[in-house]
């Protein structure tokens, strides 16, 4: 028995879909049969892995416009009022739980699957927050917002999981537990996730995953690696104290640049002095200021930098070594160092045994050759490893946003990006897929 309905049809005419029971083989695609009922005419529709992609595709219209609409109205990090009411509005609109998580903004919304089971309870999770520069992207609905575009494609994350809020509503009955979909404030600044864990949202949350568009893959395309693949993001801060004088008596005087210089130097080096070879690890000094006048000696000279590493120990010896560094070369040149070291966010450590439930789930939705190999592990920083962090278990992924006919891409952060409409159904079809897979 081979009967097919045009599921996208229905999808787009917003008719509720009624799910069951029947189980066809179809070739060798792995399929179900669902009764739909269509003006009180019952049809059998097979509901296979490819028309997964299907509904996604339907979806894309409402998703894009959603998009837009962000892109043009972008806030940046702790600012998303708007953006958040506009979620919280399609949520409610869906019938999505609101959950009473206490954020200044941003969204915690959760679907609970009728089917019996375990009671799993999973996340996604969808930063929102947009950059403080300008929009060049040159389309109707480019930023309004002077000096504020999405050029992170956040617009798109958040699109993109509004439209598996849609499909998982409509899936109820063909999963147990708990989703919860996280629409995160502020990836940006460096502190939504923060929020989001502090309120407790994902205390109860066994797993998370999260995409994000990648310019370096096609559309229809996904990647990830296991392991390690963001760094840690730290920042320091060095105050070399001396004695300021006469730049033509430095006798009298304690220089704190040559203690400073000396330093840097150092410091420039001390990754691969001191770090194994095969751990990757970062220290770069990015601001140095000091001094007023070419013949006056200064009392002080500031300078810091960032501090990227991949292995939460290598992290640490970065740090001691800052710290050694700056008082050593302090005190060589009769100086005092003032060391402030700020742990920002932690490594990204995808889990591996989650990855390939992920990257097995792209596989069924969107086909055997869209999981495509990925460069890194890369020296950026994402917040989504405090999630990791805390729940032990969680992915990040990207999504191709490229066209075939992208020779040169544009690249995240510039004022030129802007998310591919193209490539939202491909998130969505692999997050929902992942959802049911995990959730029977
Ligand atoms: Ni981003």
């Amino acid at each position: 028995m081979q009967i097919y309905f045009c599921i996208h049809v229905l999808s787009a005419l917003n008719i509720q879909l009624s799910a069951i029971s029947l189980r066809i083989p179809l070739g060798n695609i792995e399929s179900q049969a669902r009764a739909v009922s269509l003006g009180g005419v019952e049809k059998l529709a097979a509901v296979n892995i490819s028309e997964l992609l299907t509904r996604a595709q339907a979806l894309k219209p409402y998703c894009a416009a959603i998009r837009h609409t962000i892109h043009q109205h972008p806030e940046p990090s702790f600012q998303e009022s708007e953006t958040t009411a506009l979620i919280r509005g399609e949520l409610e609109r869906m019938g999505v739980e609101i959950l009473p998580v206490d954020l200044p903004t941003g969204v915690v919304g959760a679907i609970r699957g009728t089917k019996p089971g375990p009671g799993r309870i999973t996340a996604l999770r969808a930063d929102i927050d947009a950059l403080k520069m300008p929009d060049l992207c040159g389309k109707a609905y480019a930023s309004q917002n002077e000096g504020v575009a999405h050029a992170c494609g956040h617009d798109g994350h958040t699109a993109i999981l509004l439209g598996v809020a849609k499909l998982l509503m409509e899936e109820r009955t063909h999963f147990s537990g708990t989703v919860k979909l996280v629409f995160q404030p502020a990836e940006e600044g460096i502190g939504g996730a923060r929020i989001i864990i502090d309120a407790g949202a994902v205390d109860d949350v066994e797993s998370i995953v999260c995409l994000h568009g990648w310019p370096y893959l096609k559309v229809g395309e996904i990647g990830a690696l296991g392991g390690k693949y963001m760094a840690s993001a730290d920042s320091f801060k060095v105050k070399m104290i001396g004695q300021g004088g006469h730049g033509c008596r430095p006798y009298k005087a304690v220089n704190p640049i040559t203690a400073a210089a000396s330093a840097i130097c150092a410091l420039s080096n001390l990754p691969a002095n001191e770090v194994v070879t095969a751990e990757q690890s970062v220290v770069s000094v990015c601001t140095v200021h000091g001094g007023s006048a070419f013949n006056v000696i200064p009392d002080t000279v500031e300078f810091g930098g960032t501090v990227r590493a991949l292995d939460p120990q290598v992290r640490d010896q970065l740090e001691a070594g800052i710290r050694r560094i700056a008082a050593g070369a302090a005190e060589m040149y009769g100086c005092r160092a003032e060391v402030v070291y700020i742990r920002g966010v932690p490594p990204l450590i995808n889990d591996p045994a989650l990855l390939d439930e992920v990257l097995a789930a792209g596989e069924k939705a969107l086909g055997k050759d869209a999981v495509r190999p990925l460069d890194g592990p890369v020296m950026g920083a994402e917040d989504f490893s405090l999630y990791i962090e805390k729940l032990k278990k969680g992915v990040f992924f990207r999504l191709g946003t490229a066209e075939e006919t992208d020779s040169e891409p544009v690249a995240l952060h510039n004022s030129h990006f802007d998310f591919n409409d193209e490539a939202i159904p491909y998130g969505i079809a692999t997050m929902v897929q992942l959802v049911l897979d995990q959730h029977q």
